[in-house]
């Protein structure tokens, strides 16, 4: 059997990070620290196992959970090649279950918000025809289910997924975002031992030791929004504010629409350098000083874009408003794509504590595209050491 090696790495000196690695790449042990974030795909589960239910000695699973997100995909499990599903998942912060079982379609939420940063102790276990859940030794959920149409005996195979579901999320009953940036650790699966394996595109990642809320970009890629997706214009004279908060480097965001192109990027000095506009030859590169806390405040009017007050750029040719109805591209933390302008610059390192368009916090599990690396809800708290 291959049970992983949990390599327990001293970054700086600062904080612990937990990689799991599986002994072959894409087996792990469901007893490890399993990152559920930093999937490529939507609902495909991060990681799957199945058994014989001949061989399971106890319908019970427990585990150690850990998240700031309040809403995603936890805990899957199937029997009959999912024609009997159950889904835990968090919406909101709180636990919600749904289960699907003959003619019965059950959704079920309470709780308490488990979206506090905290490790949490959740167990799941069949009692009959209940499914019991408990938190932290307490019991939160009960769901009874009774049909008559379906068949009591545990024959076949039963699945489990971590982060993702194996039945079409057309049978959920309240549909969710399954994206989830949490942390899994100390796993006991039905009290089977067998490994997991993994999503072909999964990349053992860290769950850091001591994390906080906020947006973590390690550096290597940028989440991209449709403006048409984001909060709107309320008034002409106020435009469009998207607020940053945090501590980073490297660019911090940039617009993009056919023909135009705008990057707000790192502050040399206290000068406007390089020119990056494509289509239009006018704009500027602005920043912020690495490893403070900063706050910007960026303001799209009608016919120009403003920098934390002072004017970057003016443009009687372009109506931004317009731009924005319609559908622009918002990059955070870079350009996207693998243009020249992008290679040239550097992805944001650093924690965002929040992103706000319009005054609303941004969720970044929402974005047209978000790159793997990139956390949406947790950033290590000793991140802006590692950026030097
Ligand atoms: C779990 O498995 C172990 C070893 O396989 C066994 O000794 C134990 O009794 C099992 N526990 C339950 C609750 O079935
Ligand atoms: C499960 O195990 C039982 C008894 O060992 C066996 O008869 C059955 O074929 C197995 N089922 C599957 C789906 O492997
Ligand atoms: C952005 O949204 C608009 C309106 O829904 C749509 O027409 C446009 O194709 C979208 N752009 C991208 C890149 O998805």
């Amino acid at each position: 059997m291959n049970y992983q090696k949990e390599v327990v790495i001293l970054l700086l000196g600062l904080y612990l990070i937990f990689l799991c690695r599986g002994a072959s790449g894409d087996q792990i042990s469901g007893k490890g620290i399993i990152n559920l974030a930093h999937r490529q795909t939507k609902w495909t589960p991060l990681v799957q196992t199945s058994a014989n239910l001949s061989e399971v000695t106890s319908i019970r699973s427990f585990f150690e959970f850990r998240t700031f997100d309040p809403e995603g995909a936890v805990f899957y499990g199937d029997t009959k090649d999912g024609e009997d599903w159950f889904v835990l998942s968090l919406r909101d912060g709180i636990p919600e279950m749904q289960i699907g079982k003959a003619d019965i379609l059950v959704s079920i939420k309470g709780g308490r918000k488990l979206n506090d940063g905290a490790w949490h102790l959740l167990e799941l276990r069949n009692e009959g025809k209940f499914v019991v859940l408990e938190v932290n030794n307490q019991v939160e959920l009960v769901v009874g289910l009774h049909s008559k149409l379906a068949e009591d005996e545990l024959t076949g195979n039963i699945r489990l997924a971590l982060g993702g579901m194996l039945v079409d999320k057309q049978k959920l009953f309240h549909p969710f975002e399954p994206e989830m940036d949490a942390c899994i650790r100390g796993g006991h699966w039905l009290n089977l031992s067998t490994t997991w394996d993994t999503d072909s595109t999964w990349e053992p990642r860290p769950c850091f030791s001591e994390i906080k809320k906020g947006n973590y970009f390690p550096g290597t890629g940028v989440a991209t929004f449709n403006s048409s997706d984001l909060p709107g214009l309320k008034t002409e004279e106020a435009g469009i504010t998207v607020e940053i908060f945090g501590s980073w480097t490297g660019t911090t965001l940039s617009l993009q629409s056919t023909g135009f192109e705008y990057v707000l990027g790192e502050l040399e000095g206290n000068k406007d350098v390089k020119e990056v506009q494509l289509g239009l030859k006018e704009g500027s590169e602005r920043g912020i000083p690495p490893h403070e806390p900063a706050a910007l405040t960026f303001t799209i009017l009608k016919h120009s874009l403003v920098v934390n007050s002072k004017s970057e750029l003016e443009t009687e040719s372009l109506d931004f408003f317009s731009m924005w109805k319609k559908g622009m591209l918002l990059t955070f933390g870079g350009v996207p794509g693998d243009s020249e302008v992008a290679k040239s610059k550097q992805y944001l390192r650093g924690c965002l504590d929040k992103i706000l368009v319009q005054g609303q916090v941004i969720d970044l599990d929402r974005a047209l595209y978000k790159h793997s690396a990139v956390s949406s809800h947790s950033c290590p708290t000793e991140a802006m050491n590692e950026l030097t």
